[in-house]
């Protein structure tokens, strides 16, 4: 590898930044975030085998081409902490409280009586959250928000309710649709700050990253992230081969069984 590989793992967790020096390779971020000294405890581990969706958090990336953010939902569950390098994640604590600026989106589950036990809900919520977040102004039908949840499971709640919660974004939610929802329970008058307001995700100041290589060894792994073909074949060449070596990319083989 290049002489500037490193060994410290760099990303904004809710804005903030964050530096782990050679973290385990199966240290996943779902497992971090529930750390003592990290205590995001929102995210919820379900399955952990990204079967469920209750881990989902934002991960964001700056594009410098086009001199944006790109947002995308992940499992937390899946997502190895060394391939966090030079990114940007968002937690359902991130996106606001009661206390504060309240995520839309979590308020109108909460109107709409989509959470029971409440273990899925961040999950919901923040797929939901990544879809507004990457798609700003443009509304997606209620059959597209349909289909994004696909991969996030209740075991109470049903799922009426809690996709009614989601639908009301939508671009063809209608009269009829809104004349048809189910009771809301809570107090009327109850109504955060900020539920009428764009999602805002907590974000470094931009542009943050880029993903630098990276090369180290911990607890007996040794971890590569090669940025070029080229250098990933010099890794495997290194490093004995592909029978040696586990490619590490959506993380849901290697990720579900073991390192
Ligand atoms: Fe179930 Fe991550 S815990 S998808
Ligand atoms: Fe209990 Fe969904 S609210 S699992």
């Amino acid at each position: 590898m290049a002489q500037q590989d490193t060994s410290v793992v760099t990303f904004f967790l809710n804005g903030k930044q964050v530096e782990i020096d050679s973290p385990p390779a199966d240290l996943r971020l779902v497992d971090y975030l529930h750390l003592p000294e990290v205590q995001l405890t929102g995210s919820k581990k379900g399955c952990g085998q990204g079967g469920c969706g209750a881990c989902t958090v934002v991960l964001s990336a700056w594009d410098t081409a086009k001199g944006t953010a790109q947002h995308r939902s992940i499992n937390s569950c899946l997502r190895p902490v060394a391939a966090l390098n030079g990114l940007a994640v968002t937690t359902i604590e991130g996106t606001g409280s009661v206390t504060s600026e309240m995520n839309p989106v979590a308020f109108s589950l909460a109107k709409n009586d989509g959470s029971q036990c409440g273990y899925c809900s961040p999950g919901w919520v923040m797929n939901m959250t990544a879809y507004m977040s990457a798609n700003g102004a443009k509304k997606p039908t209620k059959q597209e928000i349909e289909n994004i949840f696909d991969g996030n499971l209740c075991r109470c709640t049903g799922y009426r309710p809690i996709l009614e919660a989601m639908k009301i974004y939508a671009s063809n939610w209608s009269p009829d649709d809104q004349k048809n929802l189910m009771k809301c329970l809570i107090d009327p008058a109850f109504k955060p700050a900020g539920v009428d307001s764009e999602i805002e995700l907590a974000l470094p100041p931009s542009p943050w990253g880029p993903e630098a290589p990276l090369a180290f060894e911990s607890d007996g792994y040794v971890w590569r992230s090669p940025s070029t073909v080229e250098e990933l074949l010099s890794d495997i060449s290194e490093l004995g081969g592909t029978s040696n070596l586990r490619l590490v990319c959506g993380n849901t083989s290697v990720g579900v069984y073991d390192y």
